[in-house]
């Protein structure tokens, strides 16, 4: 079956929108230095021009397959899985691109969910969280000037594993981790802070929000402090 690479010309123009072919980005991924990070459930990617997902849908499969093969019972490759998954980054400008990309790398994780675990070791909790981590890493934004279609800062979340099962999420603006700059006050979530009709304080330093440290399939619960 052919792959199409192209929608329209006129996008092609515009956006510079040509997806990679699956031959072109096996063989990239198979390059030594790839391969070594793929075979990493911590290494992270950002594909900054993410389209539908060649790239990070492949990785996906790949960082899960290394989950498989890495893990030692049912409940370390399920936490494993989730993080496999939470290492995976991607920025996309055209709207009907990134619900693909969201699309994709929902039902690549979930098929091979399906596949490695039989019916009763299966947890709708894993799928919900993993949806959770795919909306969250997955932007649509100007990855140039860092900002969402409505101009709002693009923010991401990092997920550091806590212990042996469990994970702590901490949000960042994108613009904060291209600069280096540490956690703190890297997130600002103004719009929570101000109602209609508050005065903006000059002396109102944004807060990060920190999510209270969870079992993996207890992410989809979103709690924060
Ligand atoms: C050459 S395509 C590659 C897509 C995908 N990486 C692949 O290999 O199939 C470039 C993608 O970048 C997106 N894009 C163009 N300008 C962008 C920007 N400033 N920020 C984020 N995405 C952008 C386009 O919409 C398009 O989907």
């Amino acid at each position: 079956m052919s792959e199409k690479i192209i929608k329209s010309a006129e996008r092609v123009k515009n956006i510079g929108e040509v997806f990679t072919p699956k031959k072109t980005v096996d063989f990239m991924l198979n390059q030594p230095e790839i391969k070594a990070k793929v075979n990493s459930l911590t290494a992270t990617f950002l594909e900054p021009s993410a389209g539908e997902g060649a790239f990070l849908v492949e990785l996906l499969r790949r960082k899960l397959s290394f989950a498989t093969r890495q893990s030692k019972d049912i409940n370390e490759m399920q936490n494993n899985f989730l993080l496999a998954l939470s290492t995976l980054y991607g920025i996309e400008i055209m709207e009907d691109n990134v619900e693909m990309l969201v699309m994709n790398m929902a039902n690549t994780f979930r098929d091979v969910y399906f596949k490695t675990f039989k019916s009763k070791e299966q947890s709708q909790k894993v799928l919900k969280s993993a949806n959770v981590i795919i909306s969250a890493n997955m932007a649509q934004g100007d990855t140039l000037k860092r900002v969402t279609a409505t101009g709002d800062p693009i923010i991401f979340s990092e997920w550091k594993p806590v212990g042996k099962n469990k994970v702590q999420r901490t949000e960042y603006t994108f613009d904060a981790i291209v600069e280096g700059d540490g956690p703190v006050g890297s997130v600002c979530n103004k719009a929570e802070q101000l109602s209609l009709f508050d005065e903006p304080d000059e002396n109102d330093e944004p807060k990060p929000k920190k999510y209270l440290p969870v079992k993996w399939e207890d992410v989809y619960k979103q709690l924060t402090n």
